[in-house]
């Protein structure tokens, strides 16, 4: 298992392709008009949304021929929503969403196609009809779930075992098929779930919530599955803080694969970790140039990720990238 573990993150290493991809990454500044692009960008609430974040800054350059307005929405809807608006108003020329919640999205974005600007989904997947964006790059979250109760299952799942689980944003495309995913794969096993509560993603929450299972449940809990790696960050301070041992006392699995996130597995404190790869801002870019430019794109381009058990994060760790 290890040794196939390793070998699928060695092959990732060298390829973060995204499936349906067409040639060519961003650079090289396509034309001589600059393009102007609004992108409604989440929050900060995590690792990853920083690592994403620089990967969509640094694609989006004026070196490549974007312009680009950068709203970070503080993780609230109405915020995200009133930066879309706002960049209609700018008649931008591209408008990309990484978008905080599924729902509530028809109105602007039947604005939007009013307007003429095209929009392309980031990251997330929305609820509303597909005719109303491009095109949409991102991860496949319910496969990340699955991924990580496969784990569970094989690992922990013949045997009874009370699970918390740390939800991320309450009505966003991860939280939602995330839990989808996992609850599909530990199916017909021992695992039970004691309690699931949001931790919006975020390290401070993923503590404070970890703290109040601790304190309900107590030694009960066997096993947690963070929804992502810093809402584990978080909770191992409540499980040190409990005098129980992260990884052992309580096992830890967690999506995302950050830096942070493998050094806890790297360490044994975490168990097992599914990557979710927020590298896509040069995909981004070329969908969107190419969406602006009449050519044909693929309404969805999914990235690869990889999974890593603990040899698999100390040969990962090195050189990874966020
Ligand atoms: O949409 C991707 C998720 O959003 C990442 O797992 C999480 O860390 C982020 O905030």
């Amino acid at each position: 298992m290890k040794k196939l573990v390793g070998a699928l993150a060695a092959l990732g290493l060298m390829a973060v392709a995204l499936t349906g991809c067409s040639a060519g990454g961003a650079g090289g500044g396509g034309g001589d008009k600059v393009i102007t692009v609004g992108f409604a960008q989440t929050g900060s609430e995590s690792g990853w949304r920083a690592a994403n974040t620089q990967s969509m800054k640094e694609a989006f350059s004026a070196k490549n021929g974007f312009k680009l307005i950068f709203n970070a929405a503080d993780n609230k809807p109405e915020n995200q929503i009133a930066a879309v608006h706002s960049f209609i108003n700018q008649g931008v020329d591209a408008i990309v969403i990484a978008a905080v919640v599924t729902t509530g999205w028809d109105d602007v974005l039947k604005e939007a196609k009013d307007a003429k600007i095209p929009v392309i989904l980031e990251d997330r997947t929305i609820d509303a009809d597909s005719s109303l964006y491009a095109s949409w790059i991102g991860d496949d979250f319910k496969k990340e779930g699955e991924t990580a109760g496969s784990w569970a299952a094989t690992t922990v799942g013949s045997t009874p075992t009370n699970m918390v689980v740390l939800e991320g944003t309450t009505g966003s495309a991860p939280a939602i098929d995330r839990a989808k995913g996992f609850s599909s794969s530990i199916g017909g096993t021992s695992i039970t779930t004691l309690d699931s509560q949001t931790g919006n993603f975020t390290r401070a929450d993923g503590k404070t919530v970890m703290e109040g299972f601790l304190q309900k449940y107590g030694k009960k809990i066997n096993l947690l599955f963070a929804q992502n790696d810093d809402m584990g960050l978080g909770a191992l301070d409540a499980i040190k803080s409990a005098g129980l041992t992260p990884g052992k006392d309580i096992k830890i699995v967690s999506i995302d694969g950050t830096k942070d996130g493998l050094t806890a597995l790297s360490n044994g404190e975490f168990n097992y970790v599914v990557e979710c790869n927020p590298l896509l801002g040069d995909k981004v870019a070329s969908v969107v140039k190419d969406v602006i430019a009449g050519k044909k794109v693929e309404k969805a381009y999914t990235a690869k990720d990889l999974a890593f058990d603990q040899a698999a994060a100390k040969e990962a760790l090195p050189t990874r990238k966020y």
